[in-house]
């Protein structure tokens, strides 16, 4: 076996990630005491969905928490990339879901609800317009403009868009998939209008994820484990191909408007290439840890289905079918703060959170190579005073 046979190898890899994974975490640049806002979907949903319903959701039971003993309506084991954000950036509390009783929103809130879209009408949901709609009607009880003008305001959404364009849609040819990118991308930026409106003006836009090979599309569409379902995966790279050009053209009309574009789906689709999933340290990143089926991906912590749990959640990329692990969001949340322009451009968080509010960006998100623009980059970690988290591409 590759693994048995390659030991040295591999320890030489950790090495290898070990010595680029090591930033300084403050490094006398202290950041803003501002707030981090999250808008999307299940991946950023902190709890707001059991709101939207009387039956009893999943991700409000065992197995869901269990690394820390309590599920409550995170969509992992434990904790998600945001609550890492918040954490790096010194706000004391994990993110709370804004429809929770007696939360307290002074540092930010979560407004993601699992299933939201950003088209149509999702079934007890929220499209991303209704998120917006929600954080303007407590705007003026909570945080003042000077707050919301420096604060962050974080966006993942478009995935269930297209997960049902594919179910309803399945022989869709070229141009009625590219007509559906356009139409969601159009909605994407009127609703990234909308708070701008409101006062936002420090975005970051999470590219989608390869859909197509979440272990429950995998299992769904029937692909095997070595395979990803490529339709799903081509709808996700054309509506990622938009977003840093879509948000360049924003910023260059409205002098102030802030933004930065993580690259998720290369984040993904790197753990989950076999000859690299190890150097992230994950040993299965093509199935699920809890749920059943081909690819243990449905139905976990549903109380009729009677769900595998794996032994080992940390060995996992994906909790459920479609969810990370703890410890994959933990890397997400580093990443997120802290990467080199390989993986989030043109700013991280760290940085945007710090560049002063109003003042035009004095760089543009570029279509490179991923590749090309580490290497661009090379002497930047010094001559920003810390190092930055890389990936090996
Ligand atoms: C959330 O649900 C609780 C209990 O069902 C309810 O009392 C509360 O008003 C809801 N919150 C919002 C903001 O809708
Ligand atoms: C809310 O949290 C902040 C820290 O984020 C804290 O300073 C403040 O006292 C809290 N407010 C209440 C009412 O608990
Ligand atoms: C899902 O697709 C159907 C058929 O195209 C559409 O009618 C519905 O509005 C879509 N649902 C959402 C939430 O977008
Ligand atoms: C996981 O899927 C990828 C393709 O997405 C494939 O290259 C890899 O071999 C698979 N890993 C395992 C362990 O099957
Ligand atoms: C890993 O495999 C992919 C194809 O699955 C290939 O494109 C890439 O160059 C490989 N990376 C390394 C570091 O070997």
């Amino acid at each position: 076996m590759a693994v048995n046979c390659s030991l040295a190898s591999v320890l030489g890899v950790f090495l290898v990630f070990t010595l680029f994974h090591n930033p300084n975490t403050v490094a006398g640049q202290s950041i803003p005491a501002v707030g981090l806002f999250t808008f999307g979907d299940s991946n950023f949903d902190a709890g707001n969905k059991q709101n939207f319903t009387t039956a009893n959701v999943a991700q409000g039971f065992w197995p869901y928490g269990k690394s820390r003993d309590n599920p409550n309506g995170k969509f992992s084991d434990g904790l998600i990339a945001p609550d890492f954000v918040a954490k790096f950036m010194g706000i004391p509390i994990e993110i709370p879901p804004v429809l929770r009783l007696n939360v307290n929103v002074s540092r930010g809130a979560s407004f993601a609800v699992a299933d939201a879209t950003l088209l149509g009408a999702p079934v007890e949901s929220w499209t991303l317009t209704q998120q917006i709609q929600r954080f303007n009607l407590m705007k003026a009880g909570n945080w003042n403009d000077d707050f919301i003008k420096k604060s962050l305001f974080v966006i993942y959404i478009g995935a269930n868009d297209y997960l049902n364009f594919t179910k309803n849609n399945p022989v869709a040819d070229a141009s009625a998939q590219q007509a559906f990118v356009t139409s969601v991308t159009n909605k994407l930026k009127s609703d990234i209008t909308l708070l701008s409106n409101s006062g936002a003006t420090k975005f970051v836009i999470q590219t989608l994820a390869p859909i197509g090979c979440f272990p429950i599309v995998r299992q769904d569409y029937k692909t095997g484990v070595e395979n990803c379902y490529e339709p799903l995966n081509d709808l996700a790279k054309q509506h990622n191909e938009k977003i840093g050009p879509m948000l360049n053209d924003m910023a260059a009309v409205s002098s102030g408007f802030q933004f930065t574009v993580f690259d998720f789906y290369n984040v993904i689709l790197r753990r989950t290439q076999s000859n690299l999933s190890l150097s992230y340290r994950f040993l299965k990143t093509n199935v699920s840890c809890c749920g059943v089926g081909t690819h243990d991906a449905y139905g976990c912590g549903l109380p009729n289905v009677h769900s595998k749990l794996c032994e080992y959640q940390r060995s996992y990329l994906f909790y459920d079918g479609r969810h990370n692990t703890e410890k994959a969001q933990e890397q997400f949340g580093h990443l997120l703060f802290g990467a080199n322009p390989n993986v989030i451009q043109p700013m991280n968080i760290r940085e945007l959170v710090t560049y002063p509010a109003g003042e035009p960006m004095r760089e543009v998100w570029l279509p490179t190579l991923s590749a090309t623009f580490q290497d661009r980059h090379s002497s930047s970690s010094s001559s920003r005073g810390y190092e930055l988290y890389t990936e090996s591409l």
